[in-house]
């Protein structure tokens, strides 16, 4: 091929209408920076042209070679909850539920500083707006269970992976969730991912039947935020970027 015959990088793109550099940056900050964890929403359905959109856009994300190690199981109405039903009467039985294992620990099992803090303190920053108390167990049982309901939004997502994978797919991983609650946030969507679901990954497995080969990395609620409830009102701290910067010159 002529040197003059290669497609360079510019031919090789679409073109598209692009608004100005400044609004680009503003509507991406702000999609970033207004995606919060939300705890309940409205009964008012998704539409599945939304959902697919959604997933869609959200499987540009990279991965090492392209090899996109992400599966979706989207789930609705009845299914949704013959498996929070089921879940939820294992999680409230101490028998039952010690039969349940996750299949990887999604947290260290030795906690340390500064990260020991900051679980505590998103913790007790929504117990505080639940008006729940430091001995109110059962409060706090019956909230944590909420994750199982999806807090009430009309669709839970469940995430799988090949587990012969190595963990820079679960890295790729992240950056396809990430994805997704942005593209759901840019469509006046809300999320929250959830790794309450690892626990009971044989209960889910019963209801969406995935491949053996495949584990199940964790779940996510899908919906339109119920602004009237107080635990969507929480706001989550970040630590100052000089805390986690140093720039080496
Ligand atoms: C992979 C992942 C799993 C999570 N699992 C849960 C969960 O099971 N239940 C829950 O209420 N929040 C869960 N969260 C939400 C975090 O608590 C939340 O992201 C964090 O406190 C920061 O708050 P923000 O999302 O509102 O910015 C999870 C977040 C991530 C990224």
């Amino acid at each position: 091929m002529e040197q003059s015959d290669r497609p360079t990088a510019a031919t090789n793109q679409t073109a598209i209408e692009t608004p100005p550099l400044a609004a680009v940056e503003a509507i991406v900050d702000q999609v970033m920076a207004t995606r919060h964890s939300i705890r309940a929403f409205l009964p008012k359905p998704v539409a599945r042209a939304d959902i697919e959109a959604i997933l869609r856009v959200a499987a540009t994300a990279p991965s090492g070679t392209n090899i996109q190690p992400w599966q979706v199981y989207v789930l609705t109405g009845t299914t949704k909850e013959r498996l929070s039903r089921a879940i939820i009467e294992v999680a409230s039985d101490p028998a039952q539920d010690a039969l349940h294992e996750r299949e990887y620990s999604y947290y260290p099992d030795q906690w340390l500083p500064p990260f020991i803090e900051r679980r505590r303190k998103v913790g007790w920053d929504l117990y505080g707006l639940l008006g729940l108390t430091r001995d109110d167990k059962a409060g706090m049982a019956a909230q944590h269970a909420r994750n199982y309901a999806f807090f009430d939004a009309p669709v839970g997502m469940m995430f799988t992976i090949r587990r012969e994978l190595s963990r820079g797919s679960w890295l790729d991983y992240g950056m396809f969730l990430q994805n997704i609650m942005l593209a759901a946030r840019a469509r006046g969507l809300d999320t929250c991912p959830q790794a309450a679901f690892i626990q009971y990954h044989r209960i889910i497995r019963e209801v969406v039947a995935w491949p053996d080969d495949e584990m199940l990395v964790c779940g996510m609620s899908l919906g339109y935020a119920d602004l009237s409830q107080v635990e969507n009102g929480l706001r989550t701290e970040r630590a100052p970027l000089e805390q986690f910067t140093r720039f080496v010159d």
